[in-house]
């Protein structure tokens, strides 16, 4: 009889069943997807970072970060979090401690922002780093308009470039320090990373441009630095080879997905992220034939998927066995019970986008509402 309504839950309910990453034991397959919240001070993470995550966390959940800047010049929001400098680490723990005290899983989602961007950011003043000095062509920006002007880049020469990934390590090495489970190597959405593998973006003739191999080879040496650091078994990756957000675009993003996930396996790292090709514009979902399916098949290790997911096809895709796990963002953001809601199929808080950004520690944060006063 119990087996009979496991068995049926199961099949009704994909997203509630538990899954092992490696080694560790996910007690269901909702992923708290890195959103920046802006909510940090002097890229330090603030103690109510800990109660914003704990209200997401699930015994056996797993949970990215918000982004954290690997360097000083990493960063191109304001009160975005860091882990480069020892008191950035020190604030981490309690945050990771309070995820940990209630069961879940949690990873630090390690950036750099590339040239998006600005001066004002940038230690001395200096132009943000990329793979090129074209400067970004969009005035898109977090949280729509008003946000920084770009600043044309520098382009990194070869001996920076080993600075950069030294830098990742570090961070690595900080982010494990901190208590946390493992890291995300930030590779999507128009970032350093992104701009890289880009052809649209990268234009060097060096050993880092040209080909696709060429392309990959900055993440890939990442990979190997961060998988010495602390070793492959906690590591991830998040890529958007179809997104063109901040004006990083790819003329072949099913090449380029390929590839990654194929050089990917031979570091055999954890899991690898991947932004499902309809979110091609970070707010609507668009019809499209693409498919993360080829990534998925060639990936060997956990395949997680995100993208304006709901409950309904969040649970066809794992059924599918199309991905294992599936991030969630914006639900998230506004039902902290997530998986609760989604096992009782309860309705749902509608997420306010005005308030996704502004540096309240409370309002748009902390304040969205449980199921019953059970927070
Ligand atoms: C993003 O992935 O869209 C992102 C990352 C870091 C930020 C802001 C946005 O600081």
């Amino acid at each position: 009889m119990e087996e009979n309504r496991e068995e049926l839950r199961n099949v009704l309910l994909p997203l509630l069943t538990p899954y092992k990453m490696g080694n560790f034991d996910l007690s269901h397959r909702i992923v708290l997807a890195p959103m920046t919240r802006l909510r940090s001070y002097n890229f330090i993470a603030q103690p109510h970072a800990s109660l914003y995550y704990s209200q997401r966390t699930t015994k056996g959940g797993f949970l990215i970060s918000e982004a954290s800047g690997v360097s000083d010049t990493a960063q191109g929001y304001p009160h975005t979090p860091g882990i480069w400098t020892k008191e950035q680490v020190e604030a981490w723990k309690p945050i990771v401690k309070a995820v940990h005290n209630k069961g879940g899983i949690f990873f630090c989602q390690l950036f750099h922002a590339g040239r998006v961007s600005n001066y004002s950011f940038q230690p001395g003043g200096n132009p943000p780093i990329s793979c090129t000095d074209k400067p970004i062509q969009t005035d898109q920006h977090i949280g729509g308009s008003g946000g920084a002007i770009f600043s044309p880049p520098h382009r990194l020469t070869i001996q920076e470039i080993s600075q950069v990934i030294h830098d990742f390590r570090v961070a690595a090495k900080h982010a494990i320090e901190a208590g946390f489970d493992g890291v995300e190597i930030h590779g999507a959405n128009g970032y350093l990373i992104d701009q890289f593998l880009k052809d649209k973006v990268n234009d060097r003739t060096d050993k880092y441009g040209g080909t696709l191999q060429n392309r990959c080879r900055f993440p890939l040496e990442i990979i190997e630095a961060i998988t010495k650091e602390i070793g492959p078994h906690r590591v991830g990756i998040r890529l958007s080879p179809y997104a063109n957000y901040n004006d990083c675009e790819d003329s072949n993003p099913e090449a380029l997905g390929l590839c990654m996930v194929e050089e990917l396996n031979k570091y055999n790292i954890l899991y690898c992220h991947v932004i499902e090709p309809r979110m091609i514009t970070q707010f609507e979902k668009l019809e499209t034939k693409s498919s993360l399916l080829p990534m998925r098949k060639a990936f060997r290790g956990t395949f997680i998927a995100a993208g304006g997911y709901d409950r309904s096809d969040g649970n066809e895709v794992i059924s599918r066995g199309e991905a294992d796990l599936v991030a969630f963002g914006r639900l998230f953001l506004a039902n902290p019970d997530l998986p609760r809601r989604f096992e009782l199929n309860s309705g749902l808080n509608e997420y306010d986008r005005s308030t996704f950004y502004t540096h309240d520690p409370v309002v748009g944060y902390k304040d969205y509402p449980f199921l019953e006063d059970d927070s």
